[in-house]
């Protein structure tokens, strides 16, 4: 009755069922998973969020496949701001980034063509491949005193059903920024063989090491322009704003292919037109408040990742990796036994909730995945529970 693309096995996995009989015996929980911005304690401005919601000219309906231009030109306005650059005409408002991924897929695929994708990432992009029908050939990221992209790797998984490569940047959990080298290369490799580029940039905000002084800001692909390229982004990191379901593509690349790819992008998005008039309405004011919330973030990353590194310090066995932006730390510990088993019983013997390394396809055993996100004293005591394992 349903179709083969469903056929997902939907039992409940060995953390996931462990998770619940910890919930259900009512023990105290320690949840370094935290991820959900709205459930961490952040400050957001209430009353200004819920007025620019409840605008009168959401009362008529004008519909733009693209989206209201009051909210391209404010997204273009973000990547101004950072000193990159986005026209209003090359921008798609969304109403997720996964909806932003969808609409590249079925842009550049045909079923069983190919995308390459990061490994260790995060998991969603595999559901998105089933529902699109295309096949994820992971290239690998390669740690050796910080991550980098395994690019010969990369170009050994190319196949004449590649159509596209994707970065994530910074990604997630590894929290790797593209190099300038490493975006040089995937342009050369990609746009003679006509295999576009999506950056997923959720967590470009977020450079842990950045100060004004010390580092320049990452760039982002929005106007890489040697290879076709899609970067996707969102209210949901940048803005803290899961709930507000409002994101977006920019495409850039050769003028030629891109405006093609423009216009076939229009019959897609005019297919559907989700993407709802008051949260468009509001888009703009809400991203223009981005800086009280990343402010917050950029305060609680430092805070817990110094705690992080002050009780590791004293530890033989545990170290963690180095780490350039985004909202979570990998910490490696010996590998005596599977990640995931060793989650369920970190969780059973100390109350601590970790993502194992396995969950985001991490090659061997001995990592694990803390949320950077989590309240301090949560941090702190879910850090010491689960040192207090090895
Ligand atoms: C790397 C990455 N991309 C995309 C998403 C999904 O973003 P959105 O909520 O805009 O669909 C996530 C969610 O955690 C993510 O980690």
């Amino acid at each position: 009755m349903f179709s083969s693309r469903t056929n997902w096995n939907l039992a409940p996995n060995p953390l996931s069922e462990a998770l619940a009989r910890h919930r259900s015996s009512g023990r105290p929980l320690f949840d370094l998973t935290l991820s959900n911005p709205t459930d961490c304690g952040f400050e957001y401005n209430s009353a200004a969020m819920l007025e620019s919601l409840a605008n009168p000219a959401s009362l008529e309906y004008t519909p733009d496949p693209q989206g209201l231009l009051s909210a391209r030109s404010a997204v273009a306005g973000y990547y101004t701001a950072r000193g990159d650059e986005a026209k209003p005409a090359d921008i798609f408002i969304t109403v997720s980034t996964s909806e932003a991924y969808s609409f590249a897929f079925r842009l550049l695929c045909d079923p069983g063509d190919e995308l390459l994708v990061p490994a260790p990432s995060y998991p969603l992009l595999d559901f998105l491949a089933d529902l699109h029908d295309v096949k994820l050939v992971r290239y690998p990221l390669l740690y050796d005193h910080g991550w980098q992209i395994d690019l010969h790797s990369l170009a050994l998984a190319i196949t004449p059903r590649t159509r596209a490569a994707v970065v994530i940047h910074p990604n997630n959990p590894t929290g790797h920024y593209c190099k300038p080298a490493e975006i040089a290369r995937l342009n050369e490799l990609c746009a003679p063989r006509e295999i576009a580029l999506i950056a997923d940039e959720v967590f470009l905000d977020f450079p842990i090491a950045h100060t004004p002084t010390t580092h320049t800001q990452p760039c982002s692909f929005a106007s890489n322009s040697a290879a076709l390229t899609f970067t996707l982004s969102g209210l949901s990191k940048i803005c803290g704003l899961p709930q507000i379901k409002a994101a977006w593509l920019v495409a850039s690349g050769p003028a030629k292919l891109k405006q093609q790819a423009i216009a076939r992008l229009e019959v897609i998005a005019d297919s559907y037109l989700s993407p709802n008039s008051p949260v468009q309405l509001a888009l703009p004011s809400l991203l223009a408040r981005r800086g009280e919330f990343q402010a917050q973030v950029a305060a609680r990353l430092r805070s817990n990742l110094g705690a992080l590194d002050r009780m590791i310090s004293t530890h033989k066995s545990v170290s963690r990796l180095a780490l350039e932006g985004g909202w979570n730390a990998i910490v490696r510990v010996p590998a005596i036994r599977p990640d995931e088993a060793l989650a369920v019983e970190l969780l059973e013997s100390k109350g601590v909730c970790v993502h194992p390394g396995h969950f985001y396809n991490f090659a061997d055993d001995g990592y694990l995945v803390v949320s950077l996100l989590t309240p301090e004293p949560l941090f702190a005591e879910g850090i010491a529970r689960l040192l207090s394992a090895f």
